[in-house]
């Protein structure tokens, strides 16, 4: 079957979505490394000096590569692998920036189309289930309150060493979210078959062994 998971930042949802991979032995589709790859390509090439056409951005991505794994999505340009790269604050945001390209997703969207294909995978990102595979057999949308999420980055930040503020992290997280849910084209929200899962104060355990339930009842 076709697991989509979908999800505001920090919610959890790659750590479920990789480890469901693994156990599930399927392929993993992570839907935000193409946006970051996209974002990367259009820093590396115009710098600051980016404009958001459409135009502009297709000729970037004539050597990207897609490739879903288990347990990762490997990302190739011109046949050489993206990794910390992508993971960048600065190639977050553009990531962010080229999701609002109306003709990006439908390109994107045509491309984890055509990586699947009629295979069973588990795809995550913000609109898996509502736009990239609404036929999907089982569809997520998890999620976790602000508060937890600043805190989950917080904690991450500071593990990495890093200078961190909480209350400016929640700020962000909120402005984010507000953004990801009012935008025209795609808005974040759980298709209407969605199985909400809100993961506040459980591990990540917990919210697999409730999935592992779920895909249960649907075989
Ligand atoms: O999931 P991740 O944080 O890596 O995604 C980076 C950005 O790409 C998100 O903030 C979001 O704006 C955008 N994105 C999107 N639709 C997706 C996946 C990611 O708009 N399916």
């Amino acid at each position: 079957m076709k697991i989509t998971i979908d999800g505001p930042a920090g919610s959890g949802k790659s750590t479920v979505a990789r480890e469901l991979s693994v156990r599930l032995n399927l392929p993993y589709l992570e839907t935000g490394t193409a946006y970051r790859a996209a974002g990367y390509l259009l820093l590396r090439g115009k710098g600051e000096n980016f404009s958001l056409s459409w135009e502009d951005l297709k000729s970037l991505l004539t050597e990207l590569e897609i490739i879903p794994m288990v347990g990762e999505t490997v990302v190739k340009v011109g046949g050489k692998r993206l990794e910390g790269e992508l993971r960048d604050e600065r190639v977050g945001k553009m990531a962010s920036l080229v999701g609002t390209v109306k003709e990006f997703r439908e390109y994107i969207n045509e491309l984890f189309r055509s990586v699947i294909g009629e295979r069973q995978a588990v795809v995550e990102g913000r609109d898996a289930g509502t736009n990239i595979f609404p036929d999907a057999e089982l569809k997520l949308f998890i999620t976790a309150t602000p508060e937890e999420r600043a805190r989950r980055r917080y904690e991450q930040l500071k593990k990495l060493g890093k200078t961190a503020n909480y209350d400016e992290i929640l700020t962000e997280i909120i402005e984010r979210d507000k953004r990801d849910m009012e935008r025209e084209i795609a808005p974040l929200k759980p298709a209407p078959d969605a199985v909400i899962i809100d993961t506040t104060g459980r591990s990540v355990e917990e919210v697999l062994s409730q999935i592992l339930e779920l895909i249960k009842e649907k075989v």
